[in-house]
């Protein structure tokens, strides 16, 4: 009898210590197929059986209705990620928009900044020294926009704006290494708020190259070479490096891929009732299932494959799926809808409106109202309700827009005859996305609970061993953990 409970109980013992211990990895390679839903991954591994993705699928778990960030933009959705936490608690609510506390760049008159306050606020390639050139010389403060801070008018990086911390820094300050590639040096948010969460960031400019599936291609190439290298423990030339850059594995590291984004935005899917990939989408998927077998076969190799956890999630998808619907109408509509003065407008298959006063909201939202078939409007968010969705206070918070407009599916507000689809939106094809998350110690499972992509924050800390807790933006809004963690 007590034999038997003996080693029962040591029984549970070892399981419970496997379990702990297959719950956590020296490493963790996070990865987003830009524009990637989670209805193309089963239409991909479907289409083919023996890719990358469906491997990493039979020893992984998939999240088949995982959301990104609301608006969806690739900075709402990147930051998702990385603090856990939505637009309202991190300021960042798209690539491009207005802050009524920032000041335009050379504001600086002594200690005060000049002029009105209220400015553009862009984390693009304007930034760079040099946005034409693939290696743009990184993010010249002279392009930065300014806002006082203690007091002193000065410039404010992207990491300087974040509210409040990410995973690179926590991962960074806890001793061990990081590295990321993204699409501009302006991808520096990503080093949170103490501007020191990246031992290495490897930022080449895509407005270096023109928007074509080929060269996209060969951009993210560039990517996939960091990623090669980092696991080698290497520093790539041409890297922003914090210290001596990487002398071993990076225990977090990650990056985007861009060519499925560019190729459903010119070519898209098949104009039929049945939305499939037309032939440069497939290019581009089989291009990232390729490169991520070599991220693969190079953790295999330098035997850590057992000990990295992958995770796939897409910071944003795209909208619309379905060709049939897009149609486009001008952004300079927008504001003469309103009836009142605009001070800025970011508009992609949304529009995020800022007044000039706040105190004719209610006019602009009776003015849209009537030009709901003009401007192709399902919904008009503001007011109290702005604040119950979760979309925050515009009289308090000076990064809130004062009037989000959500577009019917399908309706972009371009001039642009470029592209048939676009993300930033509320929409389902533009945010319900693909997230994944492979180990071989998994069994594989699909969770089909909502979720969304800012668990995969918390998640990446408690993994690697440390506290999830101490990821400021998941702790404001509760984010918990992915199911399975
Ligand atoms: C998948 O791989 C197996 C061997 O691993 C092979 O027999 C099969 O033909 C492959 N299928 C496709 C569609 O490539
Ligand atoms: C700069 O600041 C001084 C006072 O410190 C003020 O007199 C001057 O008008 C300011 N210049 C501008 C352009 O705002
Ligand atoms: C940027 O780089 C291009 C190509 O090298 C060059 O022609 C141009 O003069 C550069 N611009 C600036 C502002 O340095
Ligand atoms: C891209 O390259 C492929 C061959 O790799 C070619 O078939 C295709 O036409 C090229 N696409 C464009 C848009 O040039
Ligand atoms: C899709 O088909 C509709 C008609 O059914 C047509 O109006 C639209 O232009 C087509 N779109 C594309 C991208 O081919
Ligand atoms: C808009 O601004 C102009 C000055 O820039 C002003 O004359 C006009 O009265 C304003 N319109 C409204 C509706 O406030």
């Amino acid at each position: 009898m007590y034999s038997f409970s003996f080693i029962f109980a040591t029984v549970l013992y070892r399981a419970t210590v496997i379990l702990a211990w297959s719950n956590k990895y020296n490493h963790v390679a996070v990865f987003s197929i830009d524009g990637f839903h989670s209805s193309d991954v089963g239409k991909y591994v479907t289409l083919r059986p023996n890719s990358t993705l469906a491997r990493l699928l039979e020893t992984g778990y998939e999240y088949t209705n995982a959301y990104t960030s609301a608006p969806s933009d690739s900075f709402p959705g990147a930051v998702a990620q990385f603090t856990g936490a939505s637009p309202i608690t991190t300021s960042v609510w798209y690539d491009d928009i207005w802050y009524r506390d920032y000041y335009p760049p050379f504001s600086v008159n002594g200690t005060h900044c000049q002029g009105p306050p209220g400015a553009e606020v862009g984390d693009t390639e304007d930034l760079d020294y040099n946005k034409t050139e693939l290696f743009s010389g990184g993010i010249n403060p002279a392009n930065l926009p300014q806002k006082i801070v203690d007091g002193v008018c000065q410039e404010i990086y992207p990491h300087s704006r974040l509210r409040v911390n990410t995973i690179f820094e926590l991962v960074e300050s806890s001793g061990k290494q990081t590295a990321y590639a993204d699409k501009h040096p302006a991808y520096d948010i990503v080093r949170g708020p103490s501007g020191k969460g990246l031992t290495v960031g490897y930022f080449p400019e895509i407005n270096a190259v023109p928007t074509e599936i080929n060269t996209t291609i060969a951009y993210d190439k560039l990517h996939v070479g960091a990623f090669l290298d980092w696991i080698d423990g290497k520093t790539p030339a041409n890297s922003e490096i914090q210290g001596k850059g990487l002398t071993t594995t990076p225990s977090l590291f990650g990056g985007n891929f861009q060519a499925v984004s560019v190729a459903q935005k010119i070519n898209g899917y098949t104009n039929s009732t049945v939305q499939n990939f037309t032939p440069p989408l497939i290019q581009a998927i089989d291009f990232v299932d390729n490169s991520l077998g070599q991220v693969v076969s190079a953790l295999k190799a330098k035997k850590i494959y057992d000990d990295t956890l992958i995770i796939v999630a897409s910071k944003h998808s795209q909208a619309p799926i379905n060709p049939a619907l897009y149609r486009k109408i001008d952004p300079a509509l927008i504001a003469p809808a309103t009836g009142v003065n605009v001070t800025w407008i970011t508009s992609d298959d949304i529009a995020l409106i800022f007044l000039e006063d706040q105190s004719q909201i209610d006019t602009a939202v009776a003015n849209l109202q009537k030009a709901t078939s003009e401007l192709q409007i399902q919904d008009i968010i503001y007011g109290a309700r702005q604040q119950a969705l979760g979309f925050g206070n515009p009289f308090i918070d000076p990064a809130v827009p004062d009037i989000i407009i959500q577009v019917d599916l399908g309706v972009i507000y371009t001039t642009s005859t470029a592209k048939i689809e676009e993300h930033g939106g509320l929409s389902d094809d533009d945010r319900h996305v693909a997230c994944i998350v492979s180990n071989p110690g998994l069994k594989k499972k699909v969770f089909d609970q909502e979720t969304s992509t800012r668990q995969v924050g918390p998640t990446i800390l408690k993994v690697l061993g440390l506290n999830p807790a101490d990821l400021q933006g998941a702790r404001i809004e509760g984010t918990r953990v992915l199911e399975g963690f």
